[in-house]
């Protein structure tokens, strides 16, 4: 099986980020941890703050992997265009949250991308992620 995971904008400083909300691991640390505990899978890892990057990297991927685990972050809230990627392409698509985003802000409550995800996963901390590898393990 071949995963990827998608991380949007501002992940990349994860572990240095409001750690009382994301946490003070790194995501190069947790994803070292992943890519052991979970060896039998191949899990690839792409980050870019830039949205039509964010949109190539779902479509190149989009129609041959197993599985892709997005967390868009901000872009949530705002792209239709990071939706409608979601929506064009083959593969599922679990979103995930490090944060209840439904504890938080009000403009935080709003995904375009859940209503053609496979499923969310939100306010684990970094589990969400292990939680959406695991849902992709049947
Ligand atoms: C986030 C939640 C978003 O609202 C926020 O903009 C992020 C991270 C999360 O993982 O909790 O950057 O997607």
């Amino acid at each position: 099986k071949t995963l990827i995971i998608i991380n949007g904008p501002n992940l990349n400083l994860l572990g240095k980020r409001e750690p009382n909300i994301y946490g003070s691991l790194s995501f190069t640390e947790f994803l070292q941890e992943i890519k052991q505990k979970y060896s039998e899978i191949k899990i690839e890892y792409f980050q870019s703050n830039i949205e039509g990057e964010l949109i190539d990297k779902l479509q190149s991927v989009g129609f041959s992997y197993d599985g892709i685990i997005l967390n868009a972050a901000a872009y949530t809230h705002t792209s239709v265009g990071i939706g409608d990627a979601v929506k064009a392409i083959k593969t599922p698509v679990v979103e995930v949250h490090i944060s209840n985003t439904f504890s938080r802000e009000e403009f935080r409550h709003h995904s375009y991308i859940s209503p053609n995800a496979k499923g969310v996963i939100l306010g684990f901390g970094l589990q969400s992620y292990e939680l959406a590898i695991e849902s992709f393990m049947k």
